[in-house]
């Protein structure tokens, strides 16, 4: 199993490096019965969310689901769950919402571990409720799609920056657009053009991200102090396709690195997390 092997990759560096591994087990044994490797991470995660109030928040909406087959919608689900555990990793965490959260995607969700409850005490909140009941002012609420004339300069503190729970092969063209113009919101696109050469570096093939790599490049943004050309080069890949053909970038769907409390998510590094191949507008 690709999990045994790293685990045992880890082991044979940490000898290397001259490490008394069986000295670290014990205290982290030790740890975890008083309670205190729990006290320490709670500590840690206290430090990291504060600020968080004031800032921007980002909501998935997930309304969309009748349109997409159960591929998209299962790949749509393990793009969500990326964005937890990005979240949960970044020195800078934001509260993340998913709205009109229900079907399969919420079933998808619910299999995996510490969702909802683990979820919650991470700065996550789930509704089936639609986008509007959750985040009440539609003047604070800017629907983010590849669509709009209104290329994002920065991220507003106290805004509600919206991503299209979508997953759709370029099916679905413009439908974020359309429904954020139902609802009388704000749209805004990444400025994808003007950060990233054409030809040169991550897939600039593509202009249509995934969810979880619009997600990241938000908190990327956040953490480096307002960077878009550095959060971009680091959260895309500079190759196409995850090697499994399904679009869901997860390459194997293995947990690799999966804490109970991660929902059993994979790690969201930029070599492993891919666009979703056939989501290509320009070129
Ligand atoms: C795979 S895309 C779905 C594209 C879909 N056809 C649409 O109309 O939004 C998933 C979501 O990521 C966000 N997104 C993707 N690329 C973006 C871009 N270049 N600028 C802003 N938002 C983007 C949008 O919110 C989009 O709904």
């Amino acid at each position: 199993m690709k999990k045994a092997r790293i685990k045992a990759a880890k082991v044979a560096k940490a000898i290397a490096e001259g490490r008394d591994v069986e000295a670290e087990r014990m205290e982290q044994e030790k740890n975890r019965l008083s309670g205190a490797g729990f006290r320490k991470r709670e500590a840690l995660w206290r430090q990291r969310i504060n600020g968080a109030d004031t800032s921007f928040k980002i909501c998935i909406d997930c309304s969309f689901e009748d349109q997409m087959t159960s591929k998209e919608i299962g790949s749509l689900s393990n793009q969500i769950r990326y964005c937890y555990a990005a979240n949960k990793r970044n020195t800078k965490p934001i509260h993340l919402s998913i709205s009109s959260l229900s079907g399969s995607t919420l079933n998808n969700l619910s299999r995996c571990d510490g969702f909802p409850n683990q979820w919650t005490l991470r700065a996550f909140t789930h509704t089936d409720q639609s986008l509007l009941s959750l985040h009440t002012d539609p003047s604070r609420v800017v629907y983010l799609t590849e669509c709009s004339d209104t290329i994002l300069d920065t991220l507003v503190d106290g805004d509600v920056y919206v991503i299209g729970g979508i997953v759709d092969r370029n099916r679905l063209k413009g439908v974020t657009r359309k429904k954020a113009k139902e609802m009388g919101v704000r749209t805004a696109a990444l400025p994808i053009d003007k950060y990233l050469k054409k030809g040169k570096g991550p897939s600039t093939a593509t202009k249509v991200l995934t969810c979880n790599h619009v997600f990241e490049i938000l908190l990327k943004f956040r953490e480096n102090g307002g960077d878009w050309g550095a959060a971009m080069l680091d959260v895309l890949p500079t190759r196409r396709g995850d090697g499994d053909g399904d679009g869901d970038g997860d390459g194997d769907g293995d947990d690799d690195g999966a804490r109970s409390d991660d929902g059993g998510v994979k790690g969201v590094a930029s070599d492993t997390a891919v666009i979703v191949a056939g989501n290509e507008t320009t070129s």
